[in-house]
């Protein structure tokens, strides 16, 4: 024999929703505000632009008013301008435009969060990464993985600039936080490298990208990826376009982020036209329809959640 079904008070819908109230239930078949499913990709994220000498005119403004001793990092972080947005840049990556003093020392840390710079402007400018001292200058593009003590330092006479990328946002979404100051404050020199597998100079990118073939789709004229085994969710890309470039449209489900390395030009997604130069930040968001154009010869730096989406099974993508 079956066992009988548990008497319930539930005789009616209303009954069946106070029940559920109670058991910390809720019914997947009622209407909701913020639906559980849609056909297509959507965003609160907005495409949008930063011009770099105008967010770089505030840090220069800010090298007086914040001491980088205390304030760890000097940084301006390019907050997505939708209403109600904290902070993120796209819904799993952030940026920001950091700027260091001659002679200055940011305090080492580490945290969960993956990161990497992009330096526009700097020459004397470095990175300590786990004991390791490697040089940060202009046109590298610097990692530090998540968990890996970090500390920046500049031993030139110019302030120097950059482009920090972090997938701080996804840290959020899972809530898997940990950040640690250096017990010390400043991480010491045990080595010097010459080379390393967390810095890309400016000429190892351009010798590969001077071999690297025209997009068979027309997106680009040559495009090179960054080795980020340590950094497994972040896509990282160095792409070409020539003067005159008119590249075919194209949309995908990963968040992209374009910081102009040289050239000049403009981004066209949907109806909007971004102009961009030297040191300018384009994002674009899921599923954004989009296409690059140059001016003069130009180079990309992409970063992006393309292996975050490839890995969860959600990426497509598709040329116009
Ligand atoms: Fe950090």
């Amino acid at each position: 024999m079956g066992q009988a079904a548990p008497k319930t008070a539930v005789k009616t819908l209303d009954d069946l929703y106070v029940e559920a109230e109670r058991l910390d239930v809720t019914p997947g078949w009622v209407s909701r505000e913020q639906p559980l499913f849609w056909k297509e990709p959507r965003s609160s994220y907005r495409a949008h632009h930063w011009a770099y000498q105008d967010v770089r005119n505030a840090l220069a403004a800010a090298g007086d008013l914040i001491d980088v001793a205390y304030a760890e990092r000097r940084n301006l972080i390019l907050r997505n301008p939708f209403p109600g947005n904290n902070f993120a840049t796209t819904k799993t990556l952030v940026c920001a435009y950091q700027m260091i003093l001659p002679g200055e020392i940011a305090p080492s840390h580490r945290h969960s969060a993956h990161a990497l710079r992009v330096i526009i402007d700097g020459k004397g400018s470095y990175s300590i990464v786990n004991g390791t001292k490697m040089a940060m200058e202009s046109g590298d593009v610097v990692l530090t993985p998540g968990t890996y003590w970090h500390g920046h330092g500049h031993e030139g006479e110019e302030p120097a600039y950059w482009l920090d990328g972090l997938d701080l946002p996804s840290v959020h979404l899972t809530e898997a936080m940990f950040i640690e100051e250096y017990p010390q404050k400043y991480e010491p020199i045990n080595s010097v490298a010459a080379s390393s597998p967390f810095r890309f100079t400016r000429d190892s990118i351009a010798m590969k990208l001077d071999k690297a073939l025209p997009d068979s789709e027309g997106r680009n004229d040559g495009i090179i990826g960054l080795e980020t085994p340590d950094m497994p969710m972040m896509g990282l890309t160095v792409e070409k376009l020539r003067t005159g470039f008119k590249g075919r449209g194209q949309r995908s489900t990963a968040n992209r982020i374009f910081v102009v390395m040289e050239g000049s030009g403009q981004t066209v997604v949907g109806p909007t036209t971004f102009k961009w130069s030297r040191g300018d930040t384009v994002v674009i968001p899921t599923w954004q329809h989009f296409s690059h154009q140059a001016t003069t010869d130009s180079i990309l730096f992409g970063l992006s959640d393309e292996p975050l989406m490839r890995a969860f099974r959600y990426f497509r993508s598709e040329v116009a």
